[in-house]
């Protein structure tokens, strides 16, 4: 057993830092990749060690299943069953992209990813450098997001750092993450496709290839589909407060009674809020739903940082991407 005192590197992803993971990776090691989505903690699919190591290094619970990553001219049916015509479709329009399908698994990647499961989630990222790894390795990479279990995913090399410093050897800077929230998870079991987790690919545009999308609504004693949606996620590191859209003045209350408890509070919220915001502390979103996606980790971390408490504002509705980012807000901030 490794224990958590190694130097690790933060290295731009090339030519020679590719050689480098790879080698660490084919010699049973973990790495932090970059992906278009969220960095990923990588490990080849196949090694039970290596997969056992990213749930030691994230304190990951043991039933949460792996994402396996593969490049673009990977032939997932080594991996999984295909049993609907429509999947054709989705990966067609849809990747490389942020979009995760789950299949049935084939069970050639190890049973310590799938947490003994008989289905298996498959993404090909489009970050280049992702691909270029993933075409060196030539093997499926599982990655969760390289974050501490429970905590905000990382968008940049540093956050990863920050969270994992001294327990990974490696990790490959492929600048910021320009989705920045996870990808859309996918069941492709079922006659119709059924979002397991909401992403950038939306259910929107599923239905506009498919025709038809299901949401799995995750109930009290439902046996869950997607092991992760159960867990707490990405919270940042101090208090959190979510508000309805519109609701101004319970942010500002909430604003006031934290300074005069002698904290510091800041207001994460979109473009359109700020002038009627007025020398408060602000994190900045963005204006439209890409924007704010791709912000909405980075000032939440940001937020840790310099904040006693987030004050975070909900969007004006659930459709397209909004869906995706409600879902995250309700979960760091809620
Ligand atoms: O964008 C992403 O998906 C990022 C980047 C690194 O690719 N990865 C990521 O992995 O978000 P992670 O482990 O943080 O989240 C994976 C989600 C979890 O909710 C997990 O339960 C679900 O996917 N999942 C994985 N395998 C599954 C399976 N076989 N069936 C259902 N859900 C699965
Ligand atoms: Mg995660």
């Amino acid at each position: 057993m490794k224990f958590f005192n190694m130097t690790t590197q933060i290295e731009k992803i090339d030519f020679n830092s590719i050689e480098k993971a790879n080698k660490i990776l084919c010699d049973g090691g973990i790495v932090a990749i970059p992906t278009e989505t969220v960095y990923g903690l990588g490990a080849i699919a196949t090694n039970p060690q290596a997969v056992m190591e990213i749930f030691r290094v994230k304190g990951r619970p043991s039933d949460n299943p792996l994402i396996a990553h593969v490049h673009k001219d990977y032939d997932i049916c080594k991996l999984v069953h295909i049993r609907q015509d429509y999947v054709y479709d989705l990966i067609k329009a849809f990747t490389p992209g942020p979009l995760t399908l789950v299949f049935e698994s084939k069970g050639v990647v190890c049973e310590q990813a799938t947490c003994g499961g008989d289905t298996l989630a498959i993404r090909i990222p489009s970050h280049q450098g992702c691909q270029q790894l993933l075409k060196r390795v030539d093997a499926p990479i599982v990655a969760p997001s390289a974050n501490l279990s429970k905590h905000t995913s990382p968008v940049t090399a540093n956050h990863v750092y920050n969270d994992l410093n001294g327990k990974i050897e490696l990790i490959l800077d492929g600048g910021k993450c320009t989705g920045g929230i996870e990808s859309t998870v996918l069941d492709v079991t079922g006659k119709t496709p059924r979002i397991l987790r909401a992403g950038l690919v939306t259910k929107e545009m599923i239905e506009s290839v498919v025709g038809r999308c299901e949401i799995a609504l995750h109930k009290e004693g439902d046996k869950i589909k997607s092991p992760g949606v159960k867990y707490k996620h990405y919270q940042p590191n101090c208090k959190t407060a979510l508000f309805e859209y519109g609701d101004l003045q319970g942010v500002l209350k909430a604003y006031d009674e934290e300074i005069k408890l002698g904290g510091k509070p800041f207001i994460m919220c979109s473009d359109e809020f700020i002038s009627k915001l007025p020398n408060k502390n602000l994190l900045s979103l963005g204006n439209t739903p890409q924007q704010i996606a791709c912000n909405l980790y980075d000032k939440l971390l940001e937020g840790e940082k310099k904040a006693t408490l987030i004050i975070a504002i909900s969007m004006k509705d659930e459709k397209g991407i909004n869906m995706g980012i409600m879902n995250r807000l309700r979960k760091s901030c809620g």
